[in-house]
């Protein structure tokens, strides 16, 4: 079985989450650093746990959210369905030498593969695990250093600004996950908010299901969801 520790120090998926941080930061995207997938890796692992998932599938849940961004230098559209692929070559050997299955190959390459845009329809818990912990991951220090008035000029950075905290809670007896968010609505109104939000909350809510749960947002104290 492959582990997030082993993955976590490939040479590989190293260089091109690198490569990957590099380009986007050179395209003006929000930051998509080690620490967004690190905090992707734990979020996924802990979403999988709480609604208990079995620990082989919380590790590959953690692995797809370490390597969930890693072809980003390759193709900004297409970075999810490239990253698949680059995962299982990665990887290739271990199957090779029969030491992982290309079953469980094959789980995290398509966990990657969905999770940015609906290719396929949800088929595995995995997958839905990551949407939601990526789509989650909103915060002020998502935006690079810059002036305010350049931040201002930028929706996804007026937002990701904005954002004081963001966590999840999981309600296993209700059967409900909710995103809980504080944010500087003078920095940001509501609407602009979900302007940005409404693709990722559909995505989530639509990963929610799948997992038998309803999906829920919270900001500012508010129930919107
Ligand atoms: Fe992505
Ligand atoms: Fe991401």
């Amino acid at each position: 079985m492959l582990t997030l520790s082993q993955v976590s120090k490939n040479q590989q998926v190293l260089a091109f989450l690198t490569l990957s941080e590099e380009n986007l930061k050179t395209s003006g995207y929000t930051k998509h650093d080690i620490f967004h997938v690190q905090l992707v890796a734990d979020r996924a692992r802990s979403i999988s746990r709480a609604i208990g998932l079995s620990p082989e599938e919380q590790e590959m849940a953690a692995i797809s959210g370490f390597c969930h961004d890693m072809a980003n230098c390759l193709s900004r559209r297409y970075h999810h369905l490239l990253g698949a692929l680059l995962f299982h070559q990665i990887f290739q050997s271990e199957i090779s030498s029969g030491r992982v299955s290309p079953y469980e190959i094959g789980i995290i390459s398509q966990a990657i593969a969905v999770h940015d845009r609906a290719e396929l329809e949800l088929s595995h818990p995995v997958s839905a695990v990551l949407i939601i912990a990526d789509k989650s991951d909103v915060r002020r220090e998502r935006v690079y250093p810059k002036d305010l008035d350049l931040i201002k000029r930028d929706i996804h950075d007026r937002v990701n600004y904005a954002t004081r905290s963001s966590r999840l809670r999981i309600d296993t007896k209700k059967k409900k996950i909710t995103l809980i968010l504080k944010i500087d609505i003078n920095f940001v109104p509501i609407m602009e908010y979900f302007e940005i939000f409404t693709e990722r909350m559909i995505y989530c809510r639509k990963a929610a299901d799948f997992l038998g749960y309803k999906f829920g947002i919270v900001i500012n104290n508010f129930k919107l969801l």
